[in-house]
């Protein structure tokens, strides 16, 4: 494909997120963009090792090594623009970034979340704590959500949603992986997709 969009992926742990994207690339679901850089906040993250056997390039930036929040923005800002990235995913990245960053950046980062925004979202939502709100709630539907990142938590425009039902026996656990299989690993590539085109289309005005 001609000049795909160079993309930059933000991760933290495991990078299953990650891994959905890279073989979304490789089936073809993937066509206007390319993964050219994994930065991670973590240097034990599993999501690193997923980059390398797939030939990207890797920096981890974590805030241990450059202690304030603006100090370890400011290097991923000088990484991202030597990498030339124009659209960055945020897949399991657990920091949050400032207003200053996400407004350099504006409708160029997209996260995913895995509940049906504005169902819980926002600060202190993450992880296993996400669907045990959602069990505790008892709703009898879940799922995944894809948005522009702002300096609200998970405050962004929707991109992309899709639902999956929460089962009678559903533990905090089996709820997270079915979510992820079932929404976040489809709805994140198609929004990396989508947005990318948009990206072309705003290169040519
Ligand atoms: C996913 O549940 C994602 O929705 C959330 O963090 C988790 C990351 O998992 N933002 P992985 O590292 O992609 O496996």
């Amino acid at each position: 494909m001609n000049n795909p969009v160079s993309v930059a992926v933000l991760v933290s742990g495991g990078g299953t997120n990650l891994q959905a994207i890279i073989d979304a690339r490789k089936s073809g679901i993937i066509k206007n963009a390319e993964i050219r850089l994994v930065i991670s906040s973590n240097p034990n993250a599993y999501a690193l090792e997923r980059a390398k056997e797939n030939g990207i390039a890797t920096e981890v930036i974590s805030k241990k090594e450059f202690i304030t929040a603006e100090n370890t923005e400011a290097q991923i800002i000088k990484i991202l623009e030597r990498y030339g990235i124009e659209l960055i995913v945020l897949a399991g990245y657990m920091q949050v970034l400032s207003k200053n960053f996400t407004k350099r950046y504006e409708r160029r980062i997209i996260n995913i979340h895995p509940s049906l925004i504005p169902s819980f979202c926002g600060d202190g939502f993450y992880g296993l704590k996400v669907h045990e709100a959602a069990l505790k709630k008892g709703v009898k539907v879940t799922g995944a959500t894809v948005h522009f990142v702002n300096e609200i938590t998970d405050g962004g425009e929707i991109i992309m949603q899709k639902a999956v039902k929460v089962l009678k026996n559903d533990t905090p656990e089996t709820l997270q992986k079915r979510v992820m299989q079932l929404a976040e690993w489809k709805i994140l590539p198609e929004a990396i997709e989508k947005i990318s085109k948009e990206i072309k289309k705003e290169r040519e005005k």
